[in-house]
């Protein structure tokens, strides 16, 4: 029997609902959580998820601003702009879109943001509190993707899980939410030798490559759960996941596909850390 194909849209809908009602409560009471997301340059991808986190929050009833800078900022007047946000009380959340400019990636950049309005949890404290399996701000798309495994009902005690990519954003707080979760983790890379091998393991199988066609259906074990965070636009203009979809599908029990799985999840989970934020920041 081919693999139950993940709606991420539809639980991304629930997601939203209840966030909804949230900011409803929020704004009866004066107060409307604010998202800034910060992009430098004019990547034509970021552009896009860009907008569709604020067109998102705009549409809930929340503020929204993008402030786009170009690729010449220096660090200093970076870190003074993400100054000015942690000073400003309209805004509970900021997100950082990544890529930045090779001369932006310092881990200050991150550090700079204010743990509190971090609701993509890219600051140092919160991957430190991600670690130790504490309450903090966790990015959005391990997020979903952990929301994604409870809605299908997996138990994950026990299980092996192996993360294809180890970025900062994905592959390693994915990977440290499952061992918290008690499934035993195999992290690949790009420089993994013989990665058949260690997928082949996998019940849980995670890619986060943006390798088109990386997982063929011959590196994934019978019946196992397959979600494909890879996000390529090809020159046909169409997306393409890192998992062959349509053959891996058939030994798969369960598959996210691209678009329309792990994406709708990772925007509903910033909106529903800054509705978070909003209300711990202003105690309401
Ligand atoms: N670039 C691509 N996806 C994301 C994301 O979820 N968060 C941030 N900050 N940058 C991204």
């Amino acid at each position: 029997m081919p693999a139950k194909i993940i709606d991420g849209k539809k639980i991304a809908e629930k997601i939203l609902e209840k966030a909804k009602k949230d900011v409803r409560t929020l704004k009866e009471k004066g107060i409307t959580p604010k998202l800034v997301v910060i992009q430098v340059g004019d990547d034509p991808a970021s552009s896009i998820y860009v907008q569709k986190k604020h067109d998102k929050c705009l549409e809930l009833g929340m503020a929204s601003e993008i402030k786009k800078f170009g690729k010449k900022i220096t660090y200093t007047e970076f870190l003074f702009e993400i100054e000015k946000l942690n000073k400003d009380d309209s805004v509970h959340g900021i997100l950082i879109q990544l890529p930045l400019p090779e001369h932006l990636s310092h881990k200050q950049v991150f550090e700079t943001i204010d743990v509190a309005k971090d609701v993509d949890g890219l600051n140092p404290a919160n991957h430190g509190k991600n670690l130790l399996g504490k309450e903090c701000f966790r990015p959005a798309t391990p997020i979903g993707i952990m929301r994604i495994l409870d809605e299908i009902g997996v138990k994950l005690e026990g299980k092996n899980a192996v993360v294809i990519g180890r970025s900062n954003i994905v592959g390693k707080p994915i990977a440290i939410m499952l061992l918290n979760a008690g499934c035993t983790v195999t992290i690949c890379h790009s420089k993994t030798r013989n990665l058949k091998e260690h997928t082949l393991k996998a019940d849980i199988l995670i890619s986060a490559a943006g390798k088109p066609k990386l997982v063929k259906e011959n590196m994934v074990k019978k019946g196992a759960i397959v979600i494909d965070v890879g996000t390529t636009k090809m020159k046909n203009g169409k997306l393409y996941g890192d998992v062959d979809f349509e053959k891996v599908r058939k030994k798969a029990s369960w598959i996210t596909p691209v678009p329309g799985g792990v994406g709708p999840m990772t925007i509903a989970s910033v909106v529903e850390n800054t509705v978070k934020a909003c209300r711990e920041i202003t105690n309401a």
